[in-house]
């Protein structure tokens, strides 16, 4: 089957109930994605699947055929308003959960260009840190929103 990633159409042969998370890793050499929990419980494999947040660790690869995949590797070009922001705020702990919380945060800041509280907890609920930067990745994506609106 054909996916495309990144922008990239790639000729994979693979089995059609195979996880888009471990085609992206394993297939196609992108690790950005992080397997956690398997079971779309922790957020570590989010990717954008047609410009929504999706957790590839149950995503068959036969149903994303056909439809824009982006990682983390995928992004930019170059760094993000949301990359530049976790930078300027020093979020990640450990790191493992944090490709997944920056793209969570890059779908909910292009449906959302300004979140409140309320709407970045709400969108960042599926996306566990056991390292606990939850603040810091409040405050980052406020900073997000403020960058792409050309503040500083
Ligand atoms: Fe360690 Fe989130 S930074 S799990």
């Amino acid at each position: 089957m054909q996916l495309k990633v990144n922008g990239v159409v790639h000729d994979v042969q693979v089995p059609d109930d195979m996880p888009v998370l471990w085609v992206l890793r394993d297939v196609l050499g992108l690790t950005g994605a992080k397997y956690g929990c398997g079971i779309a419980q922790c957020g570590a494999c989010t990717v954008h699947v047609d410009g929504q947040a999706m957790r590839s660790c149950i995503l068959p690869a036969a149903s994303a055929a056909g439809k824009a995949i982006v990682t983390i590797e995928g992004l930019g070009p170059g760094l993000t308003a949301v990359q530049r922001a976790w930078i300027d705020v020093d979020v990640v702990q450990c790191g493992y959960c944090q490709p997944g919380q920056i793209m969570s945060a890059a779908a909910l800041l292009r449906e959302r260009p300004n979140p409140s509280d309320a709407d970045i907890d709400r969108a960042m609920s599926g996306n566990i840190c056991r390292c606990g930067t939850y603040p810091r990745i409040r405050e980052a994506i406020h900073r997000a929103a403020a960058l792409m609106k050309g503040g500083s």
